[in-house]
């Protein structure tokens, strides 16, 4: 789960619980921070928050406002994709409820425009008290979504409806909720991937050194969106993905068939394989044995597939990658222009972080307009969800 997630933690003594929540979601792969109420860090310490999230956690309304761009309470709403409030106590529901903000949690939640889900727990009769359903309700009515706290033996010694779920079923409900974006279904979607091999004889061959993670991330994000997937691969350690058609080829030649084969029926190509640009003219049906000083291997071109694409396209959205290692946003906007492609996603990768064999990225999007969208060094899943959306945004237009 490739995922911005702040957690709100309120003052329950569930808060303990909710240390692994903030632990398995951030195991999954989705970055975590969390804001604590002051009450909060009378049950748990804001340090062992920070110690598993890596995180700086936020308690206070006026903290250190230096190192974000906007006031806190706004960077970190807009940060988060996904909000969770665990344990949340009925005076958190009750401000919630009626738009108090004064403190940096309900300041931030009503700075949030995105989805909520909200795990109340308390005392049962705390629980089932009029004013509290009545905010529960008001909260739902908003599209909040609330998880009913389980039945069972409660920390003020009493039992019933109150404790918070275990952190697996919060962790479950999160799952649910996020892969409920499916904005691209109904749509398919071929995405190539890694380097292809050139056959100089039974036994070697010409490579590159891409691993097949970016493409492979980007099939990944788009099975996710609710996309019918095509990975088509070349050369690549990885395991393939799930729930989506894997076809391994090794020339470019192979590759272009397999691609051609599909084109007419999807609605994008997004091609992240690193095609070789040359191939052996006549490969050797046995294994060149050693003998002169010197060996001369002849190459042929090979074909430009995604230029090919750019001249048969009709309707479909066509995506390339620009790896360079000079001069990139020039060298991009020409392979653009050539490729009749939507955008092209540029990266310098001799720079640390970026290019093959990393799983990071540094990357920029080139529009056809002009418009340069650079982005920070991020993980391959996110820029593969930046790709996917715009990919997305430009089919559902
Ligand atoms: N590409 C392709 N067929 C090729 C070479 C590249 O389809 N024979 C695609 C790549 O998958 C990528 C884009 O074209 O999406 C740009 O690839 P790149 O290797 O950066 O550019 P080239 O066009 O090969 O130009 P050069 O190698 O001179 O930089």
């Amino acid at each position: 789960m490739q995922k911005n997630i702040l957690i709100g933690v309120t003052g329950g003594i569930a808060a303990y619980k909710v240390v692994e929540v903030a632990s398995r979601l951030k195991k999954s792969g989705a970055n975590v921070k969390i804001i604590m109420t002051k009450h909060a860090t009378e049950f748990v310490s804001p340090r062992t928050f920070q110690e598993i999230t890596n995180n700086a956690v936020s308690v206070e309304m006026f903290g250190d406002a230096a190192n974000f761009i906007h006031v806190e309470h706004i960077s970190l709403a807009d940060w988060a994709d996904f909000m969770l409030i665990a344990p949340a106590t009925a005076n958190f529901l009750a401000k919630t409820a009626h738009g108090i903000a004064d403190d940096l949690l309900t300041t931030t939640i009503l700075a949030f425009d995105k989805k909520i889900l909200v795990c109340p727990s308390m005392n049962t009769k705390m629980f089932e008290n009029p004013a509290t359903q009545a905010n529960l309700s008001t909260l739902k009515a908003r599209g909040i979504k609330i998880l009913e706290p389980a039945s069972g033996n409660l920390a003020c010694g009493t039992s019933g409806k109150g404790r918070l779920p275990e952190p697996t079923e919060i962790c479950a409900e999160i799952e649910k909720i996020l892969s409920e974006e499916k904005i691209l279904s109904g749509k398919k979607i071929l995405v190539t991937a890694g380097g292809t091999v050139e056959a100089i004889d039974p036994v070697r061959y010409i490579g590159n050194r891409s691993s097949g993670r970016m493409g492979f991330e980007i099939a990944k994000v788009a099975v996710n969106f609710g996309a019918e997937v095509v990975l088509i691969s070349g050369k690549s350690e990885l395991e393939p993905p799930k729930n989506l058609e894997f076809i391994k080829v090794e020339a470019a030649t192979e590759m272009r068939e397999a691609i051609l084969k599909h084109f007419d029926s999807v609605d994008s190509v997004i091609m992240s394989a690193a095609v070789a640009d040359y191939r052996i003219k006549t490969p050797s049906a046995q294994k060149i044995k050693k003998s002169d000083e010197n060996l001369t291997l002849e190459l042929v071109k090979n074909p430009d597939i995604l230029k090919e694409l750019g001249g048969l396209k009709k309707n479909q959205i066509l995506i390339g990658f620009a790896a360079e290692t000079q001069n990139i946003l020039e060298y991009a906007n020409k392979k653009l222009v050539e490729k009749n492609l939507n955008f092209i996603v540029a990266n310098d990768v001799t720079a640390e972080g970026a290019g093959f064999g990393v799983s990071t990225n540094i990357a920029s999007i080139i529009w056809r307009n002009g418009r340069v969208e650079s982005f920070e060094k991020m993980s391959k899943a996110a820029l593969a969800e930046k790709i996917i959306e715009r990919v997305a945004n430009l089919l559902n237009r």
